[in-house]
């Protein structure tokens, strides 16, 4: 295809701003997918996904679009919706040489959206303001497009105002992306360079990969390179989604679409990684790519001990289409056998855990998610602590912790209470810009541990919904931190362990001593429970001793109903973890470590 009648675009869009919504009427617009076909949320749709044994969720679909007598062809490259996938945006965004930029008429743009905004406009992308949803009854486009304008330095009326359910201005949205993005540049002689914009597994086919050629051809049967390990590859199919696969005979300059090579794991065909022909291969690779890098880390136990190696088996498959997740076995005194797993933020460990729950019938325990600490003690080195119970003791010389750059959009009036929160979290000001009279952007510069745990859900309540968040890794500060060891009879259970502010250990003792005495059972002895730094006790409660009888309920006679009563007890004790001599119901473990 000749570049210059390729467009290449994105949407950036908050979630529920309507982006798949509009994706399926411009699919709708331009033939490919028929009215009568056309089921709602097309892009979206996993169910017929696994019917069928395709990805029909395709990464970028290709739609034809004329304009003034020319046919052009469109690609449309999807953008994983939410913040910790930061990196895979960035990703899609450098595929593509625009970006519509998609607000809901009725809500303004929200602080993932912003950050995107400003990742496109870095990048020197072309973007088309639109403002969604304009059919609804509490729209106020002046208002946001007054908002939009400025943040883009625009005039007003250059936004164009559409609605992707009637389909109202949607074909004049189509004209724009082929009139406004300029055509894809690249050198077709030189040796071929693609980027990986997204790479999905799929149990037919393996490892599905999705990219943007940027100079020369790759075609199929040929022998491919991934430039950031050297491994080859012999391409087996090439070809465009459109929006079913359909195998092509090559992709050229400002091409995008899929390559299968046969490869089972996402891990050897990485998001950013170039792709070059073995033969003739490219003297530098296309930049910006990075190695996934887990944030934050949890272990995650089966609650039945025997599940163990269902576990491995499970978390072996979701690897297989997330590069990003990663794991290593891990034992714990109190829970038994499990996993330390890495995950990008807390969204991407919500999604694996209910993944795990719902499509491998796990039942799971997971420890409180922690950040990666870099520890230097007396010997000068720098050690990476990925748990908390790991976590030196001794003489600690410097504790680095890693930082988020946060923005945060809300209406002016909870700006206090926002402060507050980010203030209280450890965080400093970086600064504060109104995009209008009603809302301003204010930015800090926080510690992850201070945001990974309740921190949206606070800010939520505290703006009574009317905030959002986005934050990205940015650095790392040293801090006195200090880990918080929880005692049962002076047996420490290490899964309670956590590398806490100095400031704050004192009160995360109290909170789980209290919570402790309330969920452990009373044993036949007093069972001491308490918060140490080191050896210095910090908090202390005790459980009261009690002789259990369980047959005192019985008022003798009947014997069997006595032995039915002894028999349960017996398998109630199965579930009992035993800490030193303490029998801990591990519902106590579960509950604890959830957070309220
Ligand atoms: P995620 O898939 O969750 O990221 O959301 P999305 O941004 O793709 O939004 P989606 O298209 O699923 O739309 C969100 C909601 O807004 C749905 O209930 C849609 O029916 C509704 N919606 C989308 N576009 C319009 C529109 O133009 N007008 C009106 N009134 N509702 C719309």
């Amino acid at each position: 295809t000749d570049p210059a009648i390729i467009r290449n675009f994105c949407i950036i869009a908050h979630i529920d701003h309507g982006k798949s919504t509009l994706a399926d009427r411009m699919l709708q617009l331009t033939g490919v997918v028929s009215s009568r076909d056309m089921k709602a949320q097309y892009l979206d749709r996993m169910d017929i996904e696994r019917e069928r044994g395709i990805t029909i969720k395709s990464q970028a679909v290709r739609m034809p679009w004329e304009l003034d007598g020319v046919s052009y062809a469109l690609n449309m490259i999807d953008t994983p919706g939410h913040v910790d996938f930061t990196y895979e945006v960035s990703r899609s965004l450098a595929a593509c040489e625009g970006a519509i930029l998609l607000v809901d008429a009725a809500q303004g743009i929200e602080a993932q959206t912003l950050a995107n905004l400003y990742l496109a406009m870095e990048n020197d992308m072309t973007i088309i303001p639109v403002l969604n949803k304009i059919d609804l009854p509490n729209a106020d486009p002046e208002k946001y497009a007054a908002e939009i304008a400025k943040l883009i330095g625009c005039e007003p009326e250059d936004i164009l105002q559409v609605s992707g359910k009637t389909g109202m201005g949607v074909e004049a949205l189509l004209d724009k992306v082929v009139s406004e993005l300029p055509a894809p540049q690249g050198d077709p002689n030189a040796p071929a360079r693609a980027m990986i914009f997204d790479s999905v597994y799929d149990t037919y086919r393996g490892v599905v990969t999705y990219v943007r050629v940027v100079d020369g051809k790759i075609s199929p049967r040929e022998k491919v390179q991934m430039m950031s390990t050297g491994t080859t590859y012999e391409l087996l199919e090439i070809g465009v989604s459109s929006p079913e696969p359909k195998p092509s005979k090559g992709l050229g300059v400002g091409e995008v679409g899929y390559l299968i090579t046969g490869v089972k794991d996402v891990r050897q065909s990485k998001v950013g990684d170039t792709v070059t022909n073995f033969a003739k291969p490219a003297a530098e690779s296309l930049g910006g790519y990075e190695d996934p890098k887990p944030m934050v880390f949890s272990g995650l136990y089966p609650i039945d001990g025997s599940d163990y190696p269902a576990l491995r088996d499970a978390l072996d498959k979701l690897q297989l289409n997330d590069a990003a997740l990663t794991y290593v076995p891990e034992t714990s005194v109190a829970l038994g056998f499990g996993f330390r797993v890495g995950f990008l933020g807390l969204l991407h460990l919500e999604i694996t855990r209910e993944r795990l729950e719902a499509e491998f019938n796990l039942d799971l325990i997971s420890t409180a998610p922690n950040v990666v600490y870099e520890v230097m003690t007396d010997d000068k080195v720098l050690r990476t602590v990925t748990n908390p119970s790991e976590f030196p003791d001794g003489k600690i010389l410097e504790v680095h912790e890693p930082m988020v750059a946060a923005t945060i959009l809300a209406p002016n009036e909870f700006v206090g209470a926002i402060m507050e929160l980010c203030q209280a979290r450890r965080g400093t000001m970086r600064g504060m810009d109104y995009l209008s009279e009603e809302r301003v952007e204010i930015r800090y510069w926080l510690p992850l541990a201070e945001i990974v745990f309740d921190f949206f859900d606070i800010l939520k309540s505290k703006t009574r919904g009317y905030a959002s968040l986005d934050w990205k890794a940015d650095g790392e500060q040293v801090s006195d931190l200090v880990k918080v060891d929880i005692l049962l009879q002076s047996e420490q259970v290490d899964a309670f362990s956590a590398v806490t502010h100095r400031d704050k250990a004192y009160a995360y003792g109290l909170m789980m001593t209290q919570k402790l005495r309330e969920l452990i059972p009373r044993q036949q002895f007093e069972v001491p429970i308490q918060a140490a730094i080191g050896s210095r006790i910090i908090a202390r409660e005790s459980i009261r001793a009690i002789r259990k009888d369980v047959l005192a309920k019985c008022y003798g006679g009947d014997i069997s109903r006595k032995r039915k009563l002894l028999e349960k007890q017996k398998a109630g004790k199965k579930r009992m973890k035993m800490v030193g001599r303490v029998e801990v119901p591990q519902e106590a473990f579960i509950v604890a470590l959830s957070s309220d």
